[in-house]
């Protein structure tokens, strides 16, 4: 499955997809959801440390909606995650909730790295790029841990039908960014911190 957009000029997601090619296959390494090892119980720590990162996002978006309207009113439109999160878990019977500490933990991480309007993009570049892979993934989870259909997945599938149509007008967005000389590199040190809080989840 792949979705591109013709923008004429190389925009900053080329730059972010080749300077985080690394780090997206270690995140994948380290989430190793496509393991046939998978069971239930790495499936909920896994779905936990998604709410724990959601949480604070959220929150950190509440918080940044008067610095930074135009990411923000994108991403609450309709791309808010924390729904889902809490209808997964709830299907499956978490029997330990998430961790208030974390979430805090999380939130006071992206307040220290987050600091500009072209970073918070590059963050949901990151996050919204995430979806893909759930797509390839629901499938095998909801296989290998005998889930019901729709059981525990919500997450994962994300956009559904709208999958392609979400990430294209994201990009769109993310590609007619006006950028600060140093906003390229600061955008891709946020985005590599945001992988990095994905792979301490899968660690
Ligand atoms: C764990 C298993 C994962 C798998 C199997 C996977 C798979 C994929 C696939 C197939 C695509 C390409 C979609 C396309 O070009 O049409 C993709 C793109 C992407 N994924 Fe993942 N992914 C995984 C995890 C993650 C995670 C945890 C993150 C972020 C935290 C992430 C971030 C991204 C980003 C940013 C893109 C877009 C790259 C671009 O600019 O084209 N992925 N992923």
């Amino acid at each position: 499955m792949s979705f591109t957009v013709e923008t004429g000029n190389p925009g900053l997601r080329d730059v972010l997809k080749e300077r985080t090619r690394q780090a997206h296959l270690e995140t994948e390494k380290a989430m190793d959801l496509m393991s046939p090892h998978l069971d239930v119980a790495r499936y909920r720590h896994l779905l936990r440390g998604f709410f724990e990162f959601h949480a604070a996002f959220e929150e950190f978006l509440n918080v940044h909606r008067k610095d930074w309207p135009s990411a923000v009113e994108f991403y609450f439109k309709d791309r808010r995650k924390m729904q889902w999160l809490t209808e997964d878990l709830q299907s499956l019977g978490a029997d330990a909730l998430p961790s208030a500490e974390r979430i805090q933990e999380n939130f006071q991480r992206l307040n220290e790295k987050i600091r500009s309007e072209a970073q918070l993009w590059a963050a949901i570049y990151v996050i919204e790029g995430s979806t893909m892979g759930g797509q390839v993934l629901h499938g095998h989870v909801t296989a290998s841990l005998g889930l019901s259909e729709g059981k525990g997945t919500r997450y994962f599938r994300s956009y559904q039908s709208e999958m392609g149509k979400q990430w294209v007008r994201f990009l769109s967005e993310l590609n007619s960014l006006t950028l600060a000389p140093d906003g390229t590199e600061s955008a891709v040190k946020a985005a590599d911190e945001i992988f990095e809080m994905f792979k301490e989840i899968g660690s």
